[in-house]
């Protein structure tokens, strides 16, 4: 079966997180700039098989919905794809859908990135999806389009464009490689194959730091290459980034599949991602128990008093520690066992409950959870 025949549990995931985050980063990075830009690196053929939306549909549906609030040439689209039908079938996709001004780059990523960034105005802000099979672009490509954000030079003032990276990076890539380095073989062919895997690898990860911690050994290696390459890429990216690193499987509560990776400058794309993060995985949860024949047995209604009860706790926790805090910097602690499944209201919840219990003294009414500072 073709992989663009119908999505399967990952992609349900991948794509209920971008068709709710675009709109969310789009919106507001637009309405001071007039303009946001739309880079999908790996852009498949747009529709799948069965006529879901893929990343391209998704983005011009975006498109779509915000053209009424800024008109239709706010979010412009930058395409790029290495299979000629797929090329095909997102032109016919733009040609229907009245995009006419979206551009489709045939061929590969890592040659058509840069030369679309020299041509692409550095003011308007962009996001970009790197969503490939195995391989990712060049860190040094990645950390690229990231450097697009700039600087803040106070004030609230930035010399740069808002810029956010998503990104699949996917285990099999570097078990594969990781696997030619290690191999004992000697015959002079199969050397000079493993060199080029290899070195490619290098170029996606940034340099050769990977080998030693592949040589290890250790049950946890992969994982941690992925942790220090996303820590290699705040740093070379130069500014003050956060990042997202979520697990993705084709199958309720199994091994990833890939991690997503969402970089972000700004608190309220950590705040948004996280919401955004949260109704796509209900969505999930729901298409998995569907797909997979299997009785929800846990309804939502029963998870979120759990949930409301578990972030009570954690709030609480937090609070006796008598530091005024952020929750939005301290989401992995507030939400605990319910991150990426809990959101806002469950949290305000918890906050109401603490505060008729007299544990928090302030009135958090017309209050946005995601700008609050909570003090004891
Ligand atoms: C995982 S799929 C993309 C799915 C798409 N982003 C979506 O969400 O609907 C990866 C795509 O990358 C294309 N591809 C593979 N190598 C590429 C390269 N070096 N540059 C650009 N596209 C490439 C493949 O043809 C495939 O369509």
């Amino acid at each position: 079966m073709s992989f663009f025949n119908e999505p399967q549990g990952a992609a349900i995931l991948k794509h209920g997180i971008l068709k709710r985050y675009l709109p969310l980063y789009a919106t507001k990075v637009g309405s001071v700039a007039g303009e946001v830009l739309y880079l999908d690196c790996y852009a498949g053929p747009g529709l799948y098989g069965d006529g879901s939306d893929g990343s391209p549909a998704l983005a011009l549906a975006t498109a779509d919905a915000l053209a009424g609030y800024r008109g239709k040439a706010f979010l412009h689209g930058h395409l790029i794809e290495k299979d000629r039908d797929s090329v095909e079938e997102l032109r016919e996709l733009l040609e229907d859908r009245g995009a006419a001004s979206w551009e489709v780059h045939h061929g590969r990523a890592e040659a058509h990135v840069p030369r679309i960034l020299a041509t692409l105005d550095p003011s308007v802000p962009m996001f970009a999806f790197i969503d490939p099979f195995g391989l990712p672009i060049p860190f040094e490509m990645v950390a690229q389009i990231m450097r697009r954000s700039g600087v803040w030079i106070g004030g609230g003032v930035r010399i740069g464009a808002a810029t956010e990276v998503l990104m699949n990076f996917s285990k099999s890539g570097i078990n594969r490689v990781g696997g030619q380095l290690t191999g004992a073989g000697t015959d002079p062919r199969w050397l000079r194959a493993r060199d080029t895997m290899v070195d490619r690898l290098d170029a996606a990860l940034g340099g050769q730091w990977w080998h030693d911690i592949w040589r290890s050994g250790d049950h946890d290696r992969v994982d941690r290459i992925r942790k220090d390459y996303a820590e290699r890429l705040r740093k070379a990216a130069g500014a003050h980034w956060a990042y997202f690193d979520i697990g993705v499987s084709d199958k309720w509560q199994g091994p990833a599949t890939y991690q997503l990776l969402l970089f972000t400058q700004h608190e309220d794309g950590v705040w948004g991602f996280h919401e955004c993060l949260s109704s796509a995985y209900e969505d999930y949860r729901a298409y998995c128990h569907h797909a997979e024949g299997m009785l929800d047995l846990e309804p939502l209604a029963e998870r979120e008093l759990k949930w409301v009860q578990h972030i009570e706790e954690n709030v609480e926790r937090l609070l006796a520690t008598e530091r005024p805090f952020k929750p939005v910097h301290y989401l992995e602690e507030v939400f605990g066992d319910a991150f990426g499944e809990a959101r806002e209201k469950h949290l305000r919840k918890a906050l109401k409950n603490l505060h008729s219990r007299g544990k928090l003294s302030m009135n958090l009414k017309g209050r946005r959870l995601g700008e609050l500072t909570l003090k004891p």
